[in-house]
């Protein structure tokens, strides 16, 4: 690990879901931060993809040790940031909605729902400070990581977890219209967005939801199973959109200007 002085920078980050332990093969810095808001899931891992500085933090920790709900999601934002971070690719596990959208596909969502329940999803305990929200993910970072065999759009509905969906809550999900349910989406996001970093999800669905089918219901092994099946097809998605990401920070993620805010930001 490297002290805070010789810290190395990077520019792009990626947020490895549940199977997703590591991205580089060789020559990556592994670094340790401590923030305000504790220790992130895991050491970050600096290194290169086509050029460009990336650092890649596994979500869950190294040997999957912390359930959705209990993820230090503040932290894991936050010492991204402090690493120079200014774009953020989160690919992650989905259950389907959609019959036309089976185990294998590669979704990025244009839309989140909200379905949480009190996890902290702000940096900002004084007032004043609202973020837009309205669009949840970054245009252009959505565009960068729209290649050849991804689907475009379909709203993400966040479930509390660490349980899977009743059959009714799962058809109700899927009679709104959403076509996408996870675990991990959220408060990530939205911090991201509070720090002012671009952020995009990269969903591979690996399990069509139990309001869709018929069977026993989903099971976590087969959620495990189908993600490492499909973990090759991820990781060149992500290494693509890491080569087709805009250079430097994005307009529209910048919400804060011209806000005085209650906390410095990294
Ligand atoms: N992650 C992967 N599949 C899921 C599902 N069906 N529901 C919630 N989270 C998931």
């Amino acid at each position: 690990a490297m002290s805070s002085t010789e810290r190395p920078r990077a520019e792009v980050a990626v947020i490895g879901g549940s199977g997703f332990y590591s991205f580089f093969d060789e020559g990556a810095a592994e670094v340790e931060l401590v923030t305000p808001y504790g220790s992130p899931s895991a050491p970050i891992t600096v290194g290169e993809v086509d050029g460009r500085r990336v650092a890649f933090l596994p979500r869950h920790g190294r040997r999957h040790e912390f359930a959705p709900h209990a993820i230090p999601y503040r932290a894991n934002l936050w010492a991204l940031r402090t690493l120079g971070v200014q774009r953020v690719f989160a690919p992650c596990a989905a259950g389907s909605l959609l019959t036309d959208w089976g185990p294998g596909t590669l979704v990025i969502p244009d839309q989140l729902v909200d379905r949480t329940s009190g996890r902290t999803q702000t940096y900002f305990d004084g007032g004043g400070i609202h973020v837009q929200f309205a669009d949840p993910y970054c245009a252009d970072l959505r565009k960068a990581a729209l290649r050849t065999g991804t689907v475009d759009g379909g709203a993400l509905v966040v479930v509390e977890g660490p349980r899977f969906s009743t059959r009714a809550e799962s058809q109700w999900f899927a009679r709104q219209g959403w076509s996408l349910v996870n675990m991990t989406g959220h408060p990530e996001a939205v911090l991201a967005r509070e720090l002012e970093m671009c952020y995009a999800t990269i969903a591979l669905v690996t399990d069509l939801d139990a309001g869709i089918d018929a069977g026993d219901g989903v099971r976590a092994v087969d959620v495990f199973a189908e993600f490492e099946r499909n973990l090759g097809s991820l990781t060149s998605l992500v290494h693509k959109a890491i080569a087709a990401a805009p250079e430097g920070p994005c307009d529209t993620c910048r919400v804060h200007e011209g806000a005085t805010l209650p906390i410095e930001l990294p």
